[in-house]
């Protein structure tokens, strides 16, 4: 695909930009004329602005809030993601891909409406296949065989079985998060994710998971999002079905003994410590820090020694694990090599027994950027010594949307590099580097979309130009209705 139209239009934006058009422009034009050397820019833009049409088709309203940064670079979508090799990790931020909205930047805009206007057309989510129906579903290349069982308990299991893989996994996911953590305990959720690593009732030996694991050629870690918290490991396949009864028995009988509090609260700090020197982790903060004090996103979700200094930690940890962990809110995935007859009856033994304390997961209606928290444009100096820009957009949630691939069509069409995009116009002007877009936060009631911009010296003097160019990208994009058709087709 190609826009080459794009080129013209927004190239127009280099004749009229006086500086003195916009609000943030001015704002911007300070702040580049202060001498930062590297500098992230936290940026929410003081305009009307109109949705993006798939956007505005799907979501009902998408607030942008805008984040500038200059310097790290780390802003990429998914960044904050913690390394796979640490044993455990909270994942500051849900990836997938991304897509974009559209704000017209000029100020007779309409302003932003929180529900569709009755005459647009809306976009449904594609119904899911039958999961009982999971082979028909599978390309056919796919030779590995797939299952999809409820348990006793309600547990929710895909099975895949491929008889060529000399490796095995599995993955448990679950659904509560930091967004469930007690004011008075920040980092629980994450806290309880260490702590289902040292020891159960049937292997009550720390670590003796993770041991087994590494000793048959696998390895394992978790991470806690804002609304699921997620456990996987790999393993050699002949060593899986041991590897699911040791897996099994976090969500049946943790010991949450005591004596390891305190170890483990230091490990979950030490942890934070060496966030401080990662940009993604530090971007992803500030973020929260700059939005709604009232919702569970703005909540610190790492922990820290002073965070989970709390006396009555191991209590309030058991209460959030008996109210939140239940064989009813989990999905389980095992992938193996043997025949699917076999893993069911492994996983059945296994699992089964995971307690169904039949509760509903935590909603939370609110959304963390309401108008008043929007509109923010704040700079920050990053360790790395880059410069970059991130723009955020609030969406409405978009996971209900996932088989339309609403996101993969704007992270496409925005994450282009080719002839005509985004990018290629800002390399052309020695304003950028690289440029990436994508879903950064997926909640149950909003999703937070981001364009990630790495800057040139001269970018970062260019700021509302850089804006400007997005912002026109996308409404050239929803001016076309064969890419419209393309998003309604889903
Ligand atoms: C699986 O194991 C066999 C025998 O050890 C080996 O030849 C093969 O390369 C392995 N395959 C993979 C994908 O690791
Ligand atoms: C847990 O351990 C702390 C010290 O590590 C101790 O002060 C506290 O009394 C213990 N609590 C229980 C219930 O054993
Ligand atoms: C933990 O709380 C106690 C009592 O409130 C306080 O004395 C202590 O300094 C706190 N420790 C940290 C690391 O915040």
């Amino acid at each position: 695909m190609s826009f080459k139209d794009g080129i013209p239009l927004l190239k127009t934006l280099d004749d009229e930009e006086d500086g003195s058009d916009d609000d943030f422009s001015v704002e911007l034009a300070s702040a580049s004329r202060h001498k930062w050397g590297r500098k992230h820019l936290l940026f929410g833009l003081g305009l009307g602005l109109v949705v993006f049409v798939v956007v505005a088709l799907i979501v009902a309203v998408a607030v942008p809030v805008a984040l500038l940064q200059g310097g790290g670079g780390g802003s990429k979508a998914g960044g904050g993601s913690t390394d796979a090799s640490e044993t455990s990790s909270i994942s500051p931020s849900v990836t997938v891909s991304s897509f974009s909205i559209s704000p017209t930047p000029s100020p007779s805009s309409t302003s932003i409406s929180p529900t569709p206007s009755p005459s647009s057309t809306s976009i449904s989510p594609t119904p899911s296949p039958s999961p009982n129906d999971l082979n028909s579903y599978k390309p056919t290349s796919d030779d590995r065989q797939y299952d999809f069982l409820v348990l006793s308990n309600s547990l929710r299991v895909v099975l895949i079985s491929d008889p060529k893989s000399n490796v095995s996994a599995a993955s448990m996911e679950v659904a509560a998060g930091s967004f469930s953590d007690p004011p008075d305990a920040e980092g629980l959720a994450h806290f309880c994710e260490h702590m289902l690593f040292l020891g159960t009732e049937k292997y009550p030996n720390e670590h003796e998971y993770s041991n087994y694991l590494t000793a048959h050629g696998g390895g394992d870690n978790a991470f806690t999002s804002t609304q699921e918290t997620n456990y996987y490991f790999t393993v050699d396949s002949k060593y899986l079905e041991e590897s699911l009864d040791l897996f099994a028995q976090f969500f049946i009988s943790p010991l949450f003994k005591n004596s390891s509090v305190a170890d483990e609260v230091h490990a979950v700090n030490a942890e934070h410590e060496k966030n401080l020197q990662s940009d993604p982790w530090k971007l992803w903060q500030l973020l929260k820090h700059v939005s709604n004090p009232q919702h569970p996103f703005h909540q610190f979700s790492t922990g820290t020694l002073s965070t989970l200094n709390n006396s009555n930690l191991l209590d309030l940890l058991k209460t959030y694990y008996s109210s939140s962990y239940s064989a009813n809110t989990m999905q389980l995935v095992v992938y193996g090599k043997d025949p699917l007859p076999t893993l069911t009856s492994w996983v059945d033994t296994s699992f089964s027994s995971v307690p169904n304390r039949h509760i509903s997961p935590q909603t939370f209606a609110a959304t963390p950027f309401p108008q008043e928290y929007s509109q923010k444009m704040v700079f920050y100096y990053p360790v790395a010594d880059t410069n970059s820009l991130s723009l955020y957009w609030q969406t409405a949630p978009l996971d209900p949307y996932y088989r339309n691939d609403v996101v993969e069509f704007l992270s496409r069409y925005l994450g282009y590099e080719g002839e005509g995009s985004i990018l290629q116009y800002l390399k052309s002007e020695s304003l950028a580097v690289s440029l990436s877009a994508g879903l950064e936060v997926s909640a149950d009631s909003f999703s937070l979309f981001l364009v990630g911009i790495e800057l040139t010296e001269k970018g970062l003097g260019r700021v509302p130009d850089i804006v400007k160019t997005v912002f026109q990208f996308i409404s050239l994009l929803s001016s076309r209705s064969e890419y419209s058709d393309e998003v309604t087709v889903g």
